[in-house]
């Protein structure tokens, strides 16, 4: 029996193993991706089952998990240095001459690789299995970041055994990242949450690694490139371009753009090459890295205390023009925050024409002291949206004018309020506002929310200045105007019939994804999913008050109390009203789960801190599963209050004087039945659901000549 399951267990890892490799270093698509997702469910329900069975670099890793409080570190084998930069063509010849000089004018190749803009990442593979990650730390001692390592797609668990022969422990360094359109999107989601922005993609990638719970880090869809290989001993590589052969064919992502080049002009030319062309890699990079290619040339070369003196990297200067600022345009996103856009004198920039940059808010337009006219310098570095960095004051001509910024909507006139610690004035006219009201169409219909096939955030927003739609339940009423759609430029009966399909299709869309999709403030997919499966119900979710909101796991309080606002209104539960009639999923279908036991029935738990063994999601659904009820705050009739790491003092003071009893994690798993004690069958246990995060499946394909990154 046990063998058979081992089997079963076997058979699924090496399949989607294979499946993986397929997708990600060959763009080959074997099967759907909900048959992929099929595969995964099946395998993370018998390792459920089963734990003992389960290994380590199981592809259910990918989905992530596993809660990591405070990453140990590990001393590196080989320490992680740096390399030395240069800026300029002469310096890179100097480079050549020394490695020559060094090498005593024996012949010398080079290979020429782009330098990723990410985060250094040493992975450790013995027999062929991925066994650790550690960051670069301070060179000698990193973090060991291993199960957020484990989530990214691209990199193999466990190698292929093709190619050269695998040393049975060796070390894979190389670049970890956020590709540019995940990074875009992720910006765009926090902008519409109200969230900070991340500066660049280099700065996602390393707050992502460092994050506790794996399962966000897999949402996060960082990939690798992997760009040297280590082993105890002499490395049995004659080149450095003959290990990247290999690496690629034991199944590491490592980036085709390498390429190897027999003298410096060839170099030179590489570095011209790229230096457009790196702006249409889904990808950021910062430069050239030249790489001696011949390992026994390496070895003589040797390093200085800080980098080898066989390597080098050679930086694209961050792009900077100097242009005129016509003007400032105020655009008010789906939040009301009003954001200053400079339109600026066409100005090649990077690789694009830049006619557009931020000028993130009203302090930054004081702190540049910009005004209309002015000749202004603007920057792309890391940044994806070109950023005015200052002014050319000695050119400021006689008439420019200063900027005032404005005390009124621009879409709607409503006096602008700025609410304490913001930076962005807004405007609080949500419902009237048409930029809002639009904005929150779109996200209604985007991809991540309601994914109504056939209309799109441009569609959506024509149907809005027709007045078609005022709404999300307005576009529940556009069957009844279908002949009038038909009429409209590039519309056409097809395209309606698209459209029609695609409203009654998102009738099926999952409740966390309509709520998602509802636009409120700081209500993200995350947390949207998490009020579902807590609440189950919108009637149950719209009763709840701002401190019961506020004690569902990953909800806080400026979220809570937004959402909570939010079902206050009776415009928005009119709105949900109307959405109900329309037909939508309003409530998570499927049985509620079952509960496990009684054993916690009448006991009432505070969840607080951070747990060392379970997650705190995990502990308040074994209490729910039990019987228990989670609430948010402490008062007399609380049980228990479950106090983890990092609990602030005035729960603690609060529950000692109220004489609740304070119990530990281990306390309250001692409460619960044990598994001997459980009636639970195999059967049963198969049935449950298994733990999925947003990137449970592989998303489309975005093969580019470097592969499918996503
Ligand atoms: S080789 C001895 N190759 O650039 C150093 N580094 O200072 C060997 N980087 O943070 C590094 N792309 O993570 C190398 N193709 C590439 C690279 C690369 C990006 C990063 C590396 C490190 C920095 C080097």
């Amino acid at each position: 029996m046990m063998t058979d399951i081992q089997q079963q267990i076997t058979a699924l890892t090496e399949r989607l193993h294979h499946l993986n490799y397929q997708y990600y270093q060959r763009d080959i698509s074997e099967v759907s991706d909900q048959e992929f997702d099929e595969l995964l469910a099946q395998l993370a329900r018998l390792e459920q089952q089963y734990p003992d069975l389960a290994h380590p670099n199981s592809p259910t890793q990918r989905v992530g998990g596993t809660i990591t409080k405070q990453f140990p570190t590990a001393e590196h084998r080989y320490p992680m240095l740096s390399l030395g930069n240069t800026y300029s063509e002469a310096d890179l010849r100097e480079f050549d001459e020394r490695v020559r000089r060094g090498l005593e004018g024996a012949d010398v190749a080079y290979v020429c690789e782009l330098k990723f803009d990410g985060v250094a990442m040493s992975l450790a593979y013995q027999q062929g299995q991925l066994t650790q990650g550690v960051t670069r730390g301070d060179s000698t001692r990193g973090d060991v970041v291993t199960s957020n390592v484990r989530t990214i797609r691209n990199l193999p668990l466990h190698l292929r055994p093709e190619g050269a022969p695998q040393p049975p422990e060796f070390e894979v360094r190389g670049e970890i990242f956020m590709p540019l359109p995940v990074f875009a999107e992720l910006n765009q989601e926090r902008e519409a949450n109200g969230e900070a922005l991340l500066a660049n993609p280099r700065n996602a990638a390393s707050g992502a690694l460092k994050l506790q719970d794996s399962a966000q880090v897999a949402a996060r869809k960082l990939r690798f490139y992997a760009y040297s290989f280590l082993m105890p001993g002499r490395n049995q590589f004659p080149t450095h371009s003959a290990s990247l052969e290999a690496l690629r064919a034991w199944g590491l992502p490592v980036s085709d753009t390498w390429r190897r080049c027999g003298t410096i002009e060839e170099v030179l030319d590489f570095v011209h090459q790229w230096d457009k062309q790196r702006f249409e890699l889904p990808v950021a990079t910062d430069g050239i890295v030249i790489k001696v290619d011949d390992f026994r040339q390496q070895e003589l070369l040797g390093f200085t205390a800080k980098s080898p003196r066989w390597a080098i990297a050679y930086k694209y200067p961050a792009e900077a023009g100097r242009t005129r600022l016509q003007a400032i345009q105020y655009q008010v996103g789906r939040t009301g925050a009003v954001t200053p856009v400079a339109l600026l004198d066409p100005v090649p920039l990077a690789g694009t024409v830049v006619k557009r940059a931020s000028v993130h808010n009203a302090n930054q337009i004081a702190a540049l002291d910009l005004r209309l006219g002015d000749m202004v310098f603007v920057e792309k570095g890391g940044e994806i949206i070109p950023k005015i960095t200052g002014v050319d004051v000695a050119a400021r001509p006689a008439d420019s004018q200063p900027i005032v910024y404005p005390t009124e909507c621009p879409a709607c006139g409503t006096p602008l309020i700025r609410p304490e610690g913001e930076a962005h004035f807004r405007c609080p006219n949500d419902r009237g506002c048409p930029p809002q009201r639009k904005a929150k169409l779109e996200h209604f219909v985007s991809r991540k929310a309601l994914n109504i096939d056939g209309l799109g955030a441009e569609t959506v927003g024509r149907f809005f200045d027709l007045s078609l739609v005022t709404d999300a339940a307005s576009l529940y009423d556009l069957p009844a105007k279908a002949a009038e759609l038909a009429q409209l430029d590039r519309m056409g009966e097809k395209s309606v019939q698209r459209l029609m399909a695609g409203l009654e299709a998102s009738k099926q869309v999952p409740f966390d994804r309509v709520l998602f999709g509802l636009g409120i403030r700081y209500v993200g997919e995350t947390v949207a999913e998490k009020l579902v499966n807590h609440y189950r119900t919108v009637e149950a979710l719209a009763a709840a008050t701002a401190t019961e909101l506020a004690a569902v796991p990953e909800v806080g309080g400026v979220i809570a109390e937004s959402a909570a606002a939010w079902f206050q209104e009776p415009e928005n539960q009119q709105l949900i009203e109307r959405l109900r009639a329309a037909g939508l999923q309003l409530a998570l279908t499927g049985e509620a789960p079952q509960p496990q036991s009684d054993r916690l029935a009448g006991l009432t738990f505070v969840l607080s801190g951070v747990f060392e063994q379970h997650s705190r999601e995990e502990l308040q659904h074994l209490i729910e599963q039990h019987g228990g009820k989670i609430t948010g705050s402490i008062s007399k009739k609380l049980s228990y209050l479950v106090a983890g790491d990092k609990m602030g003092p005035a729960k603690r003071e609060k529950a000692t004087s109220l004489n609740v009893p304070i119990i530990g994690e281990t306390d309250l798993l001692a409460m619960l039945p044990t598994a001997t004690d459980e009636a639970e069958t195999p059967e049963e246990a198969a049935a449950a659901p298994a733990e999925g995060t947003s990137e449970t499946s592989r998303p489309a394909a975005g093969a580019g000549q470097q592969g499918s990154l996503f």
